[in-house]
């Protein structure tokens, strides 16, 4: 029997420890869970401040989008606002550079060139010929019908770009031909039966070349009434005008023209030797004199006899300008700057005198690729057709008349 109650102390005591030992068991899982419990009011509380923080944060940031994106567009209308202003000062800039010009913008042809020597003797000699008494007054108050001035650029138009950065390209009034002269020398250029053929024409293919007996030097010559007028160069200071009949292909006359020295006639485009225009009132001839003369000089010829009938200092300097065309017996001299920007007409020469400075116009030419190598104009179509950087453009020119009339 000993054992047996050995059996039951031992059971009843193992019983009553293994009874503390779940106790103990279950009070410590009771703890841990309390403490997850409490872990998990915690997150559940620190999950709900994130969330509304979140929210706030989106809030915020909904609303600094919203300022940033009203900012930008204040930015970007502040920036139109300054390329406009920016325009403006490029405007003004410009103004201040005619202003400050050391020339006028109109010249007065008060001081007919007292022509030297050369161009005096040829006067008087003819003078003594035919009448006696008739003085350059006279003269000059016949030297252009015309009354009208260039008031502004209305259009431009793009055509086309065949051959090099320099060339010269115009229209014959009278026929409508188009003459193309890619380079600035050579002796053959390209005839287009209008300026639809030009244009519509892959490169020159649908043209006529016409190869002349001499070259041309420089972009300066002119086409009128089928004659071609060209400057022809031998030398230095060797300078003629060859007049050349397009019809039948040969040299009808030649004239040699008055330089002392060689010198640029435009500062910008060295290869212009001399440059000729040519319109129903005669052929104009613009060329440097002399390395000395700082000016650009003006010659009205006879179209068929290449005679030179009366030469001016128009008073533009020959400094910076770039390209002239004659509209009406008024030079337009048009500067640019060594990188070239804006063209402007910011010099004009009145051989009737008829033009005074307050009228005369500021124009600029819209911007380009470069700069003119050549521009001739069209009084037919009161256009001129200009040569940049490879390009044919026609500007479009928009008259009045002068006040004085
Ligand atoms: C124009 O001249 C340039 C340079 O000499 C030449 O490369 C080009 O082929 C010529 N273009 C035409 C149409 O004659």
């Amino acid at each position: 029997m000993k054992p047996v109650l050995l059996f039951l102390v031992s059971t009843a005591w193992t019983l009553t420890g293994a009874q503390y030992y779940y106790q103990g068991l279950m009070d410590y899982l009771e703890n841990r869970l309390l403490a997850i419990e409490d872990r998990m009011q915690f997150w559940h509380e620190q999950t709900h401040r994130y969330h509304t923080e979140l929210q706030d944060f989106k809030k915020l940031t909904a609303e600094a989008v919203d300022a940033l994106s009203k900012e930008h567009n204040l930015l970007s209308k502040d920036l139109e606002g300054a390329s406009f202003r920016v325009d403006r000062v490029e405007r003004e800039m410009d103004y201040v550079e005619t202003q400050t010009w050391p020339r006028a913008c109109a010249n007065k042809a008060d001081k007919v060139l007292e022509q030297g020597a050369w161009g005096l003797e040829e006067s008087r000699g003819e003078e003594e010929e035919e009448e006696e008494g008739e003085d350059w007054e006279e003269v000059k108050s016949r030297v252009s019908d015309c009354v009208e001035i260039l008031s502004g650029i209305r259009s431009v138009k793009i055509l086309k770009r065949v051959g090099s950065p320099k060339g010269m390209w115009t229209r014959d009034p009278r026929s409508s031909k188009v003459y193309v002269f890619n380079g600035t020398s050579g002796d053959n250029f390209y005839q287009f039966n209008s300026v639809r053929d030009f244009s519509s024409s892959p490169g020159v293919s649908s043209s006529r070349q016409i190869r002349l007996p001499s070259e041309f030097s420089g972009p300066g010559s002119a086409v009128y009434g089928g004659y071609l007028y060209y400057i022809q160069q031998e030398d230095e200071t060797d300078m003629q005008v060859v007049r050349y009949d397009l019809m039948s292909g040969s040299v009808t006359d030649i004239a040699m023209f008055p330089v002392e020295s060689h010198a640029l006639v435009y500062g910008l485009n060295p290869e212009t030797v001399a440059d000729l225009a040519a319109d129903n009132e005669g052929l104009w001839l613009l060329y440097a004199a002399s390395d000395s003369e700082p000016n650009i000089h003006l010659a009205k010829m006879d179209p068929d006899t290449l005679d030179i009938e009366q030469i001016w200092d128009t008073r533009c300097p020959r400094e910076n300008a770039e390209a002239a065309f004659v509209v009406c017996g008024t030079v337009y001299v048009v500067y640019n700057t060594r990188l070239a920007s804006r063209s402007r007409v910011q010099c004009l020469f009145d051989v009737n005198d008829m033009i005074v400075s307050e009228e005369a116009p500021l124009l600029y030419f819209p911007r380009r690729y470069g700069a003119h190598a050549s521009l001739k104009y069209n009084p037919e179509e009161k256009q001129l057709y200009a040569w940049d950087d490879g390009y044919q453009i026609i500007y479009r020119l928009t008259m009045k008349r002068k006040l004085l009339v």
